[in-house]
């Protein structure tokens, strides 16, 4: 069968099923192009609280198929790749962290959203890569703060905000990978580019970043911007997006350490999305999303309350 016939069959599946697609922008770019939205982290978690189709399909990795069910509970919720985990996620076992956090009583514990939904449950305020600094910032200057579980992001709030937030050691191995000595390289034969950074990449790679942002605020700075020429130390999914945007702007993907072989950093999880698990999602009504009704309580609970600071801080 081919590209085209399967995503005919998606289509047809999705109008006589009545589902909503929302797909990350890490996704493959027929997935993207497929979905009704497209977003980051936030902007996925917020459309979740306002979904009109009885059956949403979230294309993305695990955690955030977890987040929209728990914030569309009467959905039912799909997720063509249940496999798709999340190294981030998988840095930070709810037992150990439980501990990290007994261990340091007095402190309002933030976690990434880039979490299962046990750690969530352990968890104060979910933030997200794109209210982060803002809603650590909003915090009394004095509060003793656990953050987890990426320590890059965890260091760059901290140095954004002036806070001296207990940061928990874990890693995305995507944006651990680039390279700074490779981008270096390829900023001198693109001396005009700007360097678009995620804030999971490694301090000295987020030094030399012209933008560090979320994907949809990196992908907002490029269509805004007036230079011509951009290199992007994230995923490299957001590039179809961006190069959509802008089509007369250079993307340049930033190579990871093994010097760019690949020319690509791909998130091996997300593209475990594909166009058959789609299709077959739809078709079987499966796999959805299930979690035990007090856990996604409380899971829910620090989500709520990074929604509301979001709307009362303007975000
Ligand atoms: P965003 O918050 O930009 O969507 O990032 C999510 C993520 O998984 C980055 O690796
Ligand atoms: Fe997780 Fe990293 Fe993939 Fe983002 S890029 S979903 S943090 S493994």
């Amino acid at each position: 069968m081919t590209n085209q016939a399967i995503i005919d069959e998606i289509r047809r599946l999705k109008a006589e099923r009545n589902a909503c697609i929302l797909a990350h922008y890490y996704t493959i770019p027929e997935i993207q192009d497929l979905a009704d939205h497209v977003g980051d982290s936030l902007a996925l978690a917020r459309i979740a609280t306002k979904l009109e189709e009885p059956i949403v399909v979230m294309c993305g990795v695990h955690f955030m198929a977890e987040t929209v069910k728990m914030l569309a509970p009467d959905k039912t919720v799909l997720e063509p790749a249940p496999d798709a985990g999340c190294s981030l996620a998988d840095s930070c076992d709810p037992v150990e962290f439980e501990a990290f956090v007994k261990a340091r009583p007095g402190h309002t514990v933030i976690s990434y959203v880039n979490t299962s939904a046990a750690v969530k449950a352990l968890t104060d305020i979910v933030v997200t890569s794109g209210n982060a600094c803002e809603i650590v910032g909003s915090m009394p200057a004095d509060e003793k703060i656990i953050f987890g579980p990426d320590r890059n992001l965890g260091s760059y709030i901290n140095s954004i905000t002036g806070r001296d937030m207990v940061l928990w050691d874990g890693a995305c191995h995507v944006h651990e990978q680039f390279s700074l000595d490779a981008i270096l390289k390829l900023k001198a034969e693109h001396p005009d580019a700007l360097l678009l950074v995620h804030p999971e990449c490694p301090r000295p790679v987020r030094l030399v970043a012209d933008k560090i942002g979320s994907t949809a605020a990196l992908l907002k700075f490029a269509m805004a911007s007036d230079a011509r020429e951009f290199i992007v130390a994230t995923e490299s999914g957001i590039l179809h997006k961006m190069q959509n945007a802008c089509p007369d702007k250079l993307f340049i993907p930033a190579p990871p350490e093994n010097g760019g072989g690949c020319a690509c950093n791909n998130c091996s999880y997300m593209k475990l999305n594909t166009l058959e698990r789609l299709r077959d999602c739809l078709r079987d009504l499966a796999p959805q999303v299930e979690i035990d009704g007090a856990l996604a309580e409380s899971a829910r609970r620090p989500i709520d309350r990074m929604l509301d600071l979001s709307a009362k801080l303007g975000l």
